[in-house]
């Protein structure tokens, strides 16, 4: 694929990539409501996402089935502020750029575990064959991530409601492991995986465990994954950061039993997995190809739904390789063909040191002409005439949330977003584009919220930024 990209201290920075989508909306809690279907044409990684009903995708931790020429993606509903159990999200696609609000596939329960005092996550559905069930499996836990097991819950039809029946079990035993995922074979056979990389094989009616085909091989290896490409497995995973990011590694091996081989990191070193937390691969099966699309999490507590946002890229697989050598900020997919393609997010390109852009507060500006601060309630505004606003910013070890809210000509609110300016390692990134919007005057306000992406590790440590900085470098305006 053809890229374009931006260098910063030696760090690729990002892809030019294309975006459209038409949105009518109107101001809705924390997000904004869409009266129209979204259209969008691209994936786009690393920004919050919009539903059908304008509310910030939330389904982390996610897998992906396809049915009827339709994709189904579940994951973990979010509500900021809190690390409670908030149900777990169903949405359907048909071309894997928007994503229409199902249902609370899974919601919170009354009592018990995946009570709204609970931790739940990483929801992985599949349909079993035998019995034509739905079935999810879950991570269910306490909040402070003390007593967890495998569980599982029914449902005949893919959109829910489960049932929750508890702990999956083998040998008439809970597995009690907490990071887990699933992997369904060609033959149909259901497996559940563990962090560590326990492999265990479920019984054909997918409702408990017939044995455990493999044992745990590795330390962390965290958020695992498995995925096949002709008769070689390939198994991902994380390193045990909590929801700090790390460089994700892989095995590969021509057995699910083993024995698994160490391959090494599944983007460049140093990116930290283009900032995010493997959760699935999705073969998106083509009558040209198949092309592997590598799903990650970049977490953002205690802002998961409003500003954790999705790092989904094509898998580069051969032989026992796999890559993702770049950052696709957008990209294509033909599902029909199964082939990936670039896409490119052209437009005008405005300077953080633009005179039509109106600071209040303390902003500085850096040598990088970015301009930065980290005062809670600093803002800056500018109005520019179009259809489709995007903001590219630094983000950085110190960096912290922004705000943004857009108004049109007749000064309504028509959208309001969250943005995480956190990374690691310095980056200069899109962190936000608008849908399309009718072609308007628009007024755009970030006002730096003087608050930061944080997180307790399980083993105490505090992970995650060191300050509440908003660094902003360019607007992009299309016509
Ligand atoms: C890791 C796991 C997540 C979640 C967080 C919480 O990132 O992969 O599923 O449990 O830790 O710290």
């Amino acid at each position: 694929m053809a890229i374009v990209t931006i260098r910063l201290k030696g760090i690729s920075m990002f892809k030019k990539s294309f975006i459209a989508a038409i949105f009518f909306v109107f101001f809705g809690m924390g997000a904004f409501n869409l009266s129209a279907q979204t259209k969008s044409k691209a994936i786009l990684s690393g920004i919050p996402w919009f539903d059908n009903n304008g509310n910030t995708v939330s389904a982390h931790g996610a897998n992906i089935i396809k049915e009827k020429g339709k994709y189904y993606l579940f994951g973990e509903g979010h509500k900021d502020g809190t690390n409670a159990f908030a149900g777990f999200n169903c949405y359907s696609s048909s071309d894997l750029y928007n994503w229409k609000f199902e249902s609370i596939a899974l919601p919170v329960q009354l009592t018990g575990k995946l009570d709204s005092n609970s931790v739940g996550e990483r929801p992985k559905v599949m349909k079993c064959p035998s019995t034509g069930e739905y079935v999810m499996y879950v991570h269910a836990d306490t909040l402070g991530y003390k007593s967890q097991y495998v569980g599982y819950a029914t449902a005949k039809k893919i959109t829910g409601p489960y049932s929750f029946n508890g702990p999956i079990l083998f040998n008439g035993k809970p597995i009690k492991k907490w990071d887990m995922g699933t992997f369904q074979d060609k033959d149909g056979s259901g497996y559940v995986l563990l962090h560590g990389g326990d492999i265990y094989k479920l019984n054909p009616d997918y409702k408990s465990i017939s044995e455990q085909i493999n044992k745990a091989f590795e330390k962390g290896f965290e958020s695992p994954a498995i995925f096949k490409k002709d008769s070689l497995y390939y198994f991902l995973g994380s390193d045990l950061t909590g929801w700090e990011r790390n460089d994700n590694y892989y095995f590969t091996a021509t057995s699910l039993k083993g024995p698994w081989t160490k391959q090494g990191f599944i983007a460049p070193p140093g990116t930290l997995t283009w900032n995010s937390q493997t959760t699935f691969v999705l073969p998106i099966e083509g009558t040209k190809e198949t092309t592997f699309m590598f799903m990650g999490d970049r977490w953002s507590f205690p802002k998961q739904n409003s500003a954790a946002t999705y790092i989904w890229q094509p898998l580069q697989v051969d032989g026992h390789k796999i890559a993702m050598p770049v950052f696709n900020e957008a990209w294509k997919i033909d599902v029909k063909a199964g082939v990936n393609s670039s896409g490119e997010i052209k437009g005008n390109e405005i300077a953080a040191n633009d005179q039509q852009i109106i600071y209040t507060g303390n902003w500085q500006q850096d040598t990088l002409a970015v301009k930065s601060s980290d005062t809670k309630g600093d803002a800056f505004s500018f109005t520019v005439k179009g259809t489709q606003v995007g903001i590219y910013g630094l983000a950085r070890p110190d960096g912290g949330y922004a705000n943004v809210i857009i108004r049109n000509s007749k000064g309504k609110t028509v959208l309001t977003s969250s943005i995480d300016m956190y990374s690691k390692y310095p980056t200069v990134l899109l962190k936000f584009l608008s849908p399309v919007l009718k072609n308007d005057s628009y007024t755009v306000t970030l006002t730096v919220l003087g608050e930061r992406w944080w997180w307790k590790e399980k083993s105490g440590r505090v992970s995650g930024s060191k300050g509440d900085v908003v660094s902003f470098e360019k607007i992009m305006v299309i016509e």
